[in-house]
């Protein structure tokens, strides 16, 4: 960041006047801009909602090779090179500037249709398509939703060497604006890390009004998408020759927090005493395989992830904040933090203080997770044992994979789904088959798979995680998991192996697919049970009876098939029938035939509960972690 501050000659004076009322709001567009397949209105544009039909207004733009100089930026821009030049104090409209640096641009803002925006137009490059056009080139000042809207391509089939019309996001200042003195609306590209607070402190603005001016009730926005600033004034001086001073100590919130500190450091050392006697007894457990490193080796192995500081942390998620918080987990709460000294958002998991079984999960998690690195892989990037028990994950902006299928966050489009459930095995088939040992995630379930920009799949949650090595079988004496989610065969003997982490996958391929839960209350009968519902519309062939009728039928039938058939053998009773998650994969690649399941769904072997019968709210035992689904 310092570096980075650097290399920032121009800074940026505006003031912005006070004015009343919220009357001027234009709802920041947040995620649904990355999503091209959400088509709600604001993302396709700032509504016409003020007197003028048109006016002067600037947006920002990030210098990057190719686009680092007034020439090339205007061009792309569609404005004059000349007034970013001078607007920017460039030595000239040649001189290409360093990366990463936020250049003013003022465009012409008119209204069109129901939206402002200024046109621009951009020559199609072999690779492009509406989505890498408007996130990467043009940084999320126009939306895919917007292109294709306004451009008669097909959005699969862009035509190399024709010219595409980008409409530039812009707005003109309302009548209230205008009242209290408001010139100008800047368009300001949201980057990784950005808050409201840090936008409007960047600009001399009020963070609260900056709030209302977008309709936004929490501060939590997304790198990429726009946000707007009303200002009364730009001016843009020359650079400033003293470094800003750092931040003062904020000594009073370690005041007030002192009494919690002795908490901490109590809890703390308890935690290590229990720690250390759970890892002394740990070696004994049959199967697992002990690590012999010490607990610094265990813990810092070079992957990347790296010990944080507490204060550090703390600092990140605002001390914890209640509007921070992302979610609430069996072992404590997730909170959204930003990491001031690497730039990145992060997920903080907060173990509870409450909770033994918390401290084992948190070092299972470490020593689990920090030794694994794959693309479907929630990434940890540190932990804080001072004063808690912290884990430091990439943050994930669209959330988990149940609040999509089943609290209608957003309506997953059938590509996507597909490609979720591949991400998905890709991974296990990396925990199960890759490493020196095979690593058994004992939860795999909706809640516990993220959701990245793109939509990739990450599993994530290693609480109850276990490390087995490949030729002792691949077994553990700890029942684990959660209803629903669990093989039979768990029930009965109270093991977990691969075979049931297969169950599980199947089971989150089946909810994909149709859109429910596993158990469902408010079905009765023969649908309780998703397993024993898909199973029987498979004898009947009548398979996709089953399919999420939210997708409305768009999907691509041999891949809906292929995903019921392959979750229907992920989930049959008999857990040596069941396919391993490289067979799975295979079919589910298209790379092996889909198998032949008997019409009739099997009864697992021995005379145990059958998974339709077991009620939610019935754990299979006590003093074993089971979690149930909320
Ligand atoms: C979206 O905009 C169209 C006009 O472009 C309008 O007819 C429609 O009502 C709007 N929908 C919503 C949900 O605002
Ligand atoms: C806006 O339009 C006017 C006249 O059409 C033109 O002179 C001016 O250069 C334009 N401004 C920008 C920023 O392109
Ligand atoms: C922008 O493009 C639209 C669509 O082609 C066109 O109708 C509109 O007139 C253009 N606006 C300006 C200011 O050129
Ligand atoms: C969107 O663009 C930004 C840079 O503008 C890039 O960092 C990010 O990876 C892009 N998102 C996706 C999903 O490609
Ligand atoms: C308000 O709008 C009027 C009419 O367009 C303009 O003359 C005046 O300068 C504007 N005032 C401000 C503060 O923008
Ligand atoms: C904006 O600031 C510049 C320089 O500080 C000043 O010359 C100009 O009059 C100001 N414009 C308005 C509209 O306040």
């Amino acid at each position: 960041m310092a570096s980075m501050k650097k290399f920032i000659a121009l800074f940026l004076v505006a003031a912005v006047l006070q004015w009343g009322g919220s009357h001027a709001q234009q709802p920041y567009v947040n995620q649904q801009q990355l999503a091209c397949n959400n088509n709600n209105n604001i993302t396709k544009g700032y509504s016409c909602n003020s007197f003028q039909k048109s006016c002067l207004s600037y947006v920002t733009f990030r210098s990057t090779p190719p686009y680092d100089s007034a020439d090339t930026i205007a061009h792309l821009l569609g404005v004059d090179p000349n007034l970013i030049a001078s607007l920017n104090r460039f030595p000239s409209k040649t001189t290409a500037v360093p990366s990463n640096k936020l250049v003013f641009v003022p465009v012409n803002c008119s209204c069109f249709g129901n939206f402002y925006q200024h046109n621009s137009s951009y020559l199609i490059n072999k690779g492009d398509s509406y989505f890498t056009v408007s996130n990467n080139t043009y940084q999320g000042l126009t939306s895919c939703q917007a292109m294709e809207a306004q451009n008669p391509f097909d959005p699969l089939k862009l035509m190399v060497g024709a010219h595409l019309l980008i409409p530039l996001r812009c707005a003109c200042p309302t009548y209230y604006q205008n009242a209290s003195g408001i010139n100008y609306l800047l368009t300001y590209i949201v980057t990784q890390g950005d808050t409201v607070s840090a936008i409007a402190k960047k600009f001399g603005a009020d963070a609260k009004r900056v709030m209302a001016d977008n309709d936004l009730s929490i501060d939590t926005l997304y790198p990429s998408t726009p946000i707007l600033v009303a200002l009364s004034n730009l001016t843009i001086q020359a650079p400033e020759t003293n470094p800003s001073p750092p931040n003062e100590r904020k000594k009073r919130t370690e005041l007030i927090f002192g009494s919690i500190i002795v908490a901490c450091v109590l809890f703390s050392a308890l935690g290590f005493i229990l720690f250390f006697l759970w890892r002394k007894g740990k070696g004994s457990a049959l199967g697992e395989v002990a690590f012999n490193a010490s607990f610094d080796d265990e813990f810092g192995n070079g992957m990347g992830a790296r010990e944080f500081s507490y204060n550090e942390l703390s600092k990140a998620t605002k001390n914890f904040v209640e509007e921070k918080k992302l979610g609430e987990g069996g072992f404590g709460s997730v909170y959204r933090g930003f990491l001031r000294s690497s730039n990145i958002d992060v997920a903080v998991k907060r173990i509870s203080r409450r909770s033994k079984q918390g401290i084992k999960e948190y070092t299972s998690e470490v020593k689990i997770i920090s030794q694994l690195r794959h693309k479907n892989l929630v990434k940890l990037i540190g932990w804080c044992h001072e004063k808690e028990l912290l884990l430091v994950y990439e943050f994930m902006p669209n959330g988990s994979l149940d609040s999509h299928l089943f609290k209608g966050r957003s309506l997953l489009p059938w590509n996507l789904r597909f490609q979720i459930v591949q991400g998905l095995a890709s991974a296990l088939l990396y925990l199960h088959e890759f490493g020196d040992f095979c690593v058994l995630h004992r939860d795999i379930k909706a809640s516990n798979i993220t959701l990245d920009l793109a939509f990739n799949a990450k599993l994530g949650d290693f609480g109850l995680a276990r490390l087995v090595d490949h030729a002792k079988g691949s077994r553990t004496t700890l029942l684990a998991g959660t209803i629903g989610y669990m093989a039979p065969e768990c029930h009965r003997t109270g093991k977990a192996s691969k075979e049931s982490d297969v169950y599980s996958f199947g089971v989150v391929a089946l909810e994909v697919a149709c859109g429910r839960r596993s158990i469902e209350s408010r079905y009765d009968g023969d649908q309780a049970s998703l397993v024993a519902w898909v199973w029987e519309a498979y004898g009947n062939e009548r398979l996709l009876d089953v399919v999420d009728k939210k997708l409305s039928k768009d999907f691509d039938l041999l891949e809906m098939e292929c995903l019921l058939i392959v979750g229907l053998w992920c989930v049959h009773p008999i857990d040596s029938m069941r396919p391993s998650i490289k067979q799975a994969t295979q079919v589910l690649n298209f790379e092996a035939k889909l198998p032949n399941l008997p019409n009739k769904m099997p009864m697992p072997k021995y005379d145990i509960p059958n998974i339709s019968i077991i009620k939610t709210s019935e754990p299979c035992s006590p003093n074993m972690s089971i979690t149930v689904p909320r």
